[in-house]
């Protein structure tokens, strides 16, 4: 038996670390990638505004949760709930939260991968010049053309995934947690260069009011739960992601403080990321609900145009690639710990069964864009599909689980003990958001979203 109070698979060295790993978790593909797109094709402002609210009101008080649970639990989410669930004398089937956790990020990579395996594609197009002069016609005309074969997919994919796994298996954390030490500012600077390049151009203001002018005759129970989703995507909570990081978290380090600055980080990017893309957008003559391509037919127009842009291509891309790798490591650090811990594996094979059944899965993904894109279900692709049961549907569901099972289930003093937040009052505050303002607003928006409000 391993003391519950030490994870046996080691400690972060100070909350510097903590907070790089966490932040390296919440910022990747979902801010620079996916939150352009959906609020592209969620109508801005009102969509973007939900979304705020939603990391404010819910995202962080789950995410405080979540670590906290993580840290009192010190094991694989399954594990943890079922140690936890015994301290409160609550029913063990809370571990199957642990499960679902873990289903959820192997859904979630087995995409993620396809996507970082286009950014991983286009580092070397903008090495090699691809986007010299280039307009939307022709980011366009290169884009569909590189998703349009599935084998060059697969192997962009495969290489992603590969260097996810390897990390994972080599526990060469110290290694990635240095670099992305490193990528995370330096993505930033690149991103305010672009923004620099943005505001020059004609459509600023245009892509400006887009994306902070609320109109709310744009939103609809679906719009704002997949504005919730996103949130939860985001900051990587609802499926044992930060769970696991709070896990290896040294006692005496401020899980609120922590979580606040990670939120910040991760939305700050998410803004970013919008404030470049939609004056491009406008400036252009595109749309903004283009979907899955939009930073890839928009960014390289960038590049293509101010000076010296194929370097800033180049380091973008290449940085773009670190922030998913972090991402990736956390998605599918919860199932390799579960392996380890549960099923006897050693990491090397829990890697190798974990990292196989996400490597195909993710063709599911990859034919979503070329050979099986008239095939939907429900109106969507695999793709699509498999985006839409995780983030709108596990995601909500797992946060609405962890705020319940935080708020009601472990004892106050518990918890209180755990956050250890000097001032009672910003407890208290805690206390009444996940026990009631979290719960609420995912069931009322699930209620809205089929129907019943
Ligand atoms: N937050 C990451 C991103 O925005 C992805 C991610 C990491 C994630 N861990 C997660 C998403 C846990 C959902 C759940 O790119």
């Amino acid at each position: 038996m391993t003391d519950i109070n030490k994870s046996q698979h080691g400690e972060w060295s100070s909350r510097m670390a903590f907070i790089m790993a966490a932040t390296g978790s919440a910022v990747g593909l979902g801010n620079i990638w996916k939150f352009p797109y959906i609020t592209g094709e969620n109508g801005g402002g009102a969509f973007v505004l939900v979304y705020l609210l939603c990391v404010l009101l819910i995202g962080i008080p789950i995410m405080m949760a979540e670590i906290m649970l993580g840290r009192r639990g010190r094991k694989n989410p399954v594990s943890t709930l079922v140690t936890l669930a015994k301290e409160a004398a609550a029913d063990s089937k809370w571990r199957y939260l642990g499960g679902a956790g873990i289903l959820a990020g192997f859904l979630i990579l087995s995409y993620y991968s396809v996507i970082a395996g286009w950014a991983t594609a286009y580092i070397l197009k903008a090495f090699t010049g691809s986007f010299s002069g280039v307009d939307a016609t022709a980011t366009k005309a290169i884009f569909d053309d590189f998703i349009a074969s599935p084998m060059r997919l697969i192997f962009w994919h495969t290489l992603f995934l590969l260097a996810t796994m390897l990390i994972v298996a080599r526990g060469i954390y110290d290694g990635l947690e240095k670099a992305v030490r490193f990528m995370i500012p330096a993505l930033f600077g690149v991103m305010l260069l672009l923004l620099a390049y943005s505001m020059t151009t004609s459509g600023y203001f245009q892509g400006l009011k887009f994306l902070f002018y609320p109109d709310f005759s744009k939103l609809n129970g679906n719009s704002i739960l997949i504005a919730m989703g996103q949130a939860f995507f985001s900051l990587g909570i609802g499926m044992g992601s930060v769970m696991i990081y709070g896990a290896y978290l040294p006692k005496n380090i401020s899980i609120a403080n922590s979580s606040i600055i990670i939120a910040i980080a991760d939305t700050l990017f998410a803004l970013l990321a919008g404030l470049v893309i939609f004056p491009l957008v406008f400036s252009y003559g595109l749309q903004p609900n283009l979907g899955a391509g939009l930073i890839f037919e928009t960014l390289p127009i960038a590049f293509g145009n101010m000076p010296g842009g194929w370097l800033f291509g180049l380091l973008f891309f290449i940085m773009l690639v670190f922030a998913a790798l972090s991402s990736s490591i956390a998605l599918i650090e919860p199932a390799v710990t579960w392996l380890i811990e549960c099923k006897n594996m050693s990491r090397e094979q829990a890697c190798i069964r974990s990292g196989l059944t996400v490597w195909v899965l993710g063709f599911g993904s990859v034919f979503s864009f070329n050979s099986w894109s008239g095939f939907k279900i429900f109106g969507n692709t695999f793709f699509e599909l498999i985006d839409y049961l995780t983030a709108n549907l596990m995601l909500p569901i797992g946060s609405l689980a962890i705020a319940l099972f935080a708020g009601w289930v472990i004892k106050q003093q518990h918890s209180e003990q755990e956050l250890a937040i000097p001032d009672q009052q910003h407890y208290k505050i805690w206390q009444f958001l996940i026990k009631y303002v979290a719960p609420a607003a995912v069931f009322l928006v699930f209620l809205d979203v089929i129907g019943v409000l």
